[in-house]
């Protein structure tokens, strides 16, 4: 995820831009960069850090006018560390232009360009892009043209927004899968990834669809989609601009647990082989002898992260036959744990700078390969690690992780598919079953969501209660222990997450009508068992709020106060749909008690001290 706001008109566009991306920083911040064209010259600044480094660096430039056109990128690293050189704009030839997205095709594209004489300065994929365009151009083709031609080329996701300077007049804009606007000013235009950016100028918003590519001047917008030239009516905006920010959201949280499905998908693009039907991860980084020796895998994580793990256990042990155990980071570092050569050690942290996590893997790096699964680019676990695969869910701002989560969840079971196919112990025919329902998972995740407002009616019904228990089964049970957490950091009321099993070794006590019990019901072989369970809680005159992935029966419905469905899905990817209902829940229970849900008390986003 990136911020992408650009300026065509006869404003100055500087800072007009500036401050778009200031609305936008929420997007990403490892680096920021701004190319605007100045007394017929383009000038391009970018720098690593936030935005407040570009401006400081802006504000001692002499400059040479105003500016009728420029763009501006506020980064999050995705290919190629954050650094001056990789940040945006990148310049090739006559083309300045900045990307939101991945290009999954970037290698073969990369080397084709070089071959016929590109020359690269960063590590980026976005670069490869610029380049194509300038090669259309330089051929001759009028810009609108080359852009079609150099997009036709890509594979994967992206947002660009590029001016040549040769055809100063005109923004040039492609949109596919990742989001885009258009702002339709008085003399002016403006482009850029989310309508917060624009809001102060104008209402009048156009939002281009997938596939659609657009050339935006002063005075006229032409789009054309794959189908041929297209009109997108203009919507008026009547957000106030704070609620723009959240995406019309009344908080980051709800917003999050809403972008699940695209940065599920994120995280699975360029991961599948779509034609061989085949999980590929290089980033591993260990050979198939590597592979093939790992005698036991140690997970090691806190908090959420620590509960991904607690399912990937499941991954493993089911798709690998690999030993493996989950250890809470805080409390591996001051063990001694026993790891060899032939351990491999997992790290899971959405920040990458969890002190305890990153004290742990300092001290598994001394005896064991480690591969940290992280979410933000150059951050220093990833650093640290031996090699490091990376979520894409973007930046996550509300401090209750719930995106990040099932990114990190769906990133370890494609790790485990992949490593089991390695080790033979699943067969290709077994694995393309596997591909089929992965990539089944973003919708199911959209799915799932439309569950929102029973879940909100029962989180109403049930927010003034002191205290929770959620229980669950197998694989789901680590969505049990999930869901209490989250009720506990957003609501500050008290929640357990119980192994169904277990209540009758002590938790039963506690159960009466002032107790109610969240039963994560799987459509599972221990199905009957769960529900033996749940007849233990009515029987003591517990309140049940069942959420099940199969049709509720009658004796579903006699048991329970309130009944939530989720989509029903394999076993294996269902933790990631039961993860829905948990977070709707506690977010709505938070909502309803009048807590501070994106920032709760006494908590961190990043929690850098022991
Ligand atoms: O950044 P990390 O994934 O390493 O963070 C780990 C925990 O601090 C984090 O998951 C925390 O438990 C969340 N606030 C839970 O919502």
């Amino acid at each position: 995820m990136c911020g992408i706001v650009g300026y065509v008109g006869k404003r100055d566009a500087q800072p007009l831009i500036i401050s778009g991306l200031e609305k936008l920083e929420y997007r990403g911040y490892d680096s920021a960069g701004i190319a605007v064209l100045e007394a017929d010259e383009v000038r391009t600044t970018r720098v690593e850090g936030k935005l407040a480094v570009l401006k400081q660096r802006l504000d001692v430039q002499t400059r040479n006018g105003s500016s009728p056109i420029g763009i501006g990128h506020t980064r999050w690293a995705t290919h190629g560390r954050p650094s001056d050189d990789n940040a945006h704009p990148h310049r090739a030839g006559r083309v300045s232009l900045v990307h939101n997205g991945i290009i999954e095709n970037y290698v073969a594209l990369r080397t084709d360009l070089q071959k016929r004489g590109a020359v690269f300065t960063s590590e980026t994929d976005t670069e490869i892009a610029a380049h194509l365009l300038n090669s259309f151009l330089e051929a001759g083709e009028d810009p609108f043209q080359a852009l079609k031609d150099a997009c036709a080329e890509l594979i994967g996701s992206f947002a660009f927004l590029a001016f040549d300077s040769q055809h100063t007049d005109r923004l040039l804009v492609a949109k596919n899968a990742t989001p885009l606007i258009i702002g339709q000013g008085k003399d002016e235009m403006f482009v850029a990834s989310d309508i917060p950016a624009v809001l102060e100028h104008t209402r009048d918003i156009i939002i281009l669809e997938d596939g659609d590519v657009a050339e935006v001047r002063v005075d006229a917008i032409v789009i054309e989609s794959a189908a041929g030239p297209v009109v997108r009516e203009s919507q008026k905006i009547t957000w106030d601009p704070v609620t723009a920010q959240k995406g019309g959201y009344k908080h980051f949280m709800l917003k999050e647990i809403h972008e699940q499905g695209p940065v599920v998908a994120e995280t699975i693009r360029g991961r599948l082989d779509m034609e061989q039907q085949c999980v590929a991860i290089p980033e591993i980084g260990l050979s198939l002898d590597q592979l093939n020796q790992i005698e036991r895998v140690v997970m090691v994580a806190c908090g959420t992260a620590w509960h991904a793990c607690l399912v990937a256990k499941f991954y493993f042990e089911q798709l690998t036959g690999i030993a493996c155990e989950v250890d809470y980071a805080s409390e591996f570092r001051y063990r001694k744990p026993v790891l060899t050569d032939n351990t491999l050690v997992i790290v899971v942290s959405q920040s990458g700078e969890t002190a305890d996590t990153l004290a742990a893997l300092e001290l598994a790096n001394e005896s064991s390969h480690t591969l940290a699964i992280c979410n933000v680019l150059g951050s220093s676990i990833a650093r640290k690690a031996h090699n490091v695969v990376y979520t894409y869910a973007g930046p996550e701002i509300s401090v209750a992780s719930t995106k990040a989560f099932t990114t990190q969840l769906t990133l370890l079971h494609l790790l485990a598919v992949h490593i089991g196919v390695v080790r033979g112990v699943l067969s290709s025919q077994l694995q393309s079953e596997l591909v089929k329902q992965i990539i089944h998972l973003p919708s199911a995740l959209d799915e799932a969501l439309q569950i929102e407002s029973g879940v909100r009616a029962a989180a109403k019904h049930f927010s003034r209660a002191e205290g929770f228990l959620f229980i669950s089964r197998g694989i789901c049970y680590p969505i049990a222990l999930e869901g209490a957490l989250k009720l506990k950091e957003i609501s500050y009321i008290h929640a357990e997450g119980y192994p169904a099993g277990e209540l009758k070794h002590g938790p039963i006590a506690l159960i009466d009508e002032h107790m109610p019990v969240i039963a994560l019901v799987q459509n599972s072989d221990i199905y009957h068992k769960t529900v033996s369970n749940l007849k233990e809680v009515e029987s003591r005159g517990g309140q049940l709020v069942i959420v099940t992935d199969q049709a509720p029966d009658q004796e579903m419905r006699d048991l329970a106060t309130v009944v939530i469905r989720v989509p029903h899905i394999s076993e294996v990817l269902s933790p990631i749909l039961f993860s829905i209902p948990v977070q709707l829940f506690a977010y709505y229970v938070a909502v309803f008690n009048g807590t501070d849900v994106d920032q709760p008390r006494n908590l961190a986003k990043s929690v850098t001290v022991e």
